[in-house]
């Protein structure tokens, strides 16, 4: 086979390289190996069906009748029809396997919320919805059901719409709620002003995934002058409400650990079988002590669901306060676990 548009079959080469086979046999039997993985295989994602004319497919020893996988972009990677979890590339796949990442606030993500002209920057703790679509990407497929039990204003709805899934928040402050309820009618219905900690008392369907970031104990209630002073100036909230209901506004560390913890431990009877469990959260300072949050949540939902693994999250564009000096140790914590749990 002469012309390369025509090939339907790509293998690895001697440098691991992707690349077309050109022989016609091989081509052939690619052919109809593609029209009976199209007609039998229910696994395909969508956006392959939707350009089938463009999928070739993808065996690394150029195996047509054994192929069990298929590419539109050698580049991509390819996508392995067996592959129940997600619709990611075995590249793609295992770029996200990495146990730590680095990554900080996007302008375009912060713009995105402005241009709402809803109050979003209220909120003094959020996260970034494309960092959260990579999680929702890794962890589910398309129309997958995702629930945040600590909605914010709904970042996590935000790459839920992104990602082509099905979004569920739960808060409790009415002003956040507001906010995401005007932010994303399609998942009007599912929308709670509510006490994750009653979770259980809500008509709630079975989720494929959670990913959510509690409140860090009552960190805000205790940071810094600085960062009060910049955001009541602008007007903007220090913290999340005064509601005792707030697991924000707890002041003892083991009260508010049993309380965190039983919002995943009644999540867990809403979780399909398999399903994973995120959770963002970091060890905290209080007095010059400190407490091992990440850790000890951790080590007790590990008594429910399997801890599968932890995966660093850094922020590497954060000044640097001078805590300490010049007569003691004290980090500048830069760092978040994300917690990946498991129903099994
Ligand atoms: C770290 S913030 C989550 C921010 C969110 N990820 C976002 O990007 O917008 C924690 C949220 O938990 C909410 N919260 C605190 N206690 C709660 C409770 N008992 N039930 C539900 N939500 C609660 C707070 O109001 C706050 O919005």
């Amino acid at each position: 086979m002469s012309d390369k548009s025509g090939v339907l079959l790509y293998y690895k080469d001697s440098k691991r390289k992707i690349v077309p086979c050109l022989d016609v046999v091989k081509n052939d039997l690619a052919r109809k190996r593609l029209d009976f993985l199209r007609i039998s295989c229910k696994n395909i994602p969508e956006f392959f069906l939707n350009q089938w004319d463009h999928v070739k497919l993808y065996s690394p020893k150029a195996d047509p009748e054994n192929a069990s996988a298929i590419l539109l972009e050698p580049e991509q990677g390819a996508f392995d029809i067996d592959n129940t979890l997600n619709e990611l590339s075995g590249k793609e796949w295992t770029k996200f396997t990495c146990s730590w990442f680095i990554f900080n606030a996007l302008p375009s993500d912060l713009k995105q919320e402005k241009l709402l002209n809803l109050s979003t920057e209220d909120h003094p703790a959020t996260f970034s919805p494309t960092m959260v679509s990579d999680f929702i990407s890794f962890f589910t497929k398309s129309g997958a059901r995702v629930i945040d039990p600590f909605a914010g204003i709904g970042s996590t709805l935000e790459a839920c719409k992104r990602t082509n899934r099905i979004g569920y928040a739960i808060e409790l402050n009415k002003k956040y709620y507001d906010i995401i309820k005007q932010r994303f009618p399609e998942f009007d219905n599912n929308i709670y002003n509510h006490d994750s900690t009653k979770l259980d008392s809500l008509d709630l369907p079975l989720f494929d995934f959670s990913i959510s970031s509690p409140p860090y104990w009552d960190i805000l209630n205790r940071s810094t002058d600085g960062f009060k002073k910049q955001r009541t100036t602008k007007g903007l909230d220090v913290n999340y409400s005064e509601l005792d209901a707030d697991l924000g506004n707890i002041d003892n560390y083991d009260v508010f650990l049993d309380k965190v913890c039983a919002v995943y431990q009644k999540l867990y009877n809403f979780m399909k079988q398999g399903a994973y469990v995120v959770i963002i959260v970091k060890n905290v300072k209080k007095n010059g002590v400190m407490y091992p949050l990440a850790w000890d949540i951790a080590k007790k939902l590990s008594q429910l669901y399997v801890l599968k693994d932890e995966k660093i999250w850094i922020q590497d564009k954060v000044g640097l306060s001078p805590y300490g000096y010049p007569k003691a140790w004290a980090a500048n914590i830069l760092h978040h676990y994300c917690l990946v749990l498991r129903k099994e």
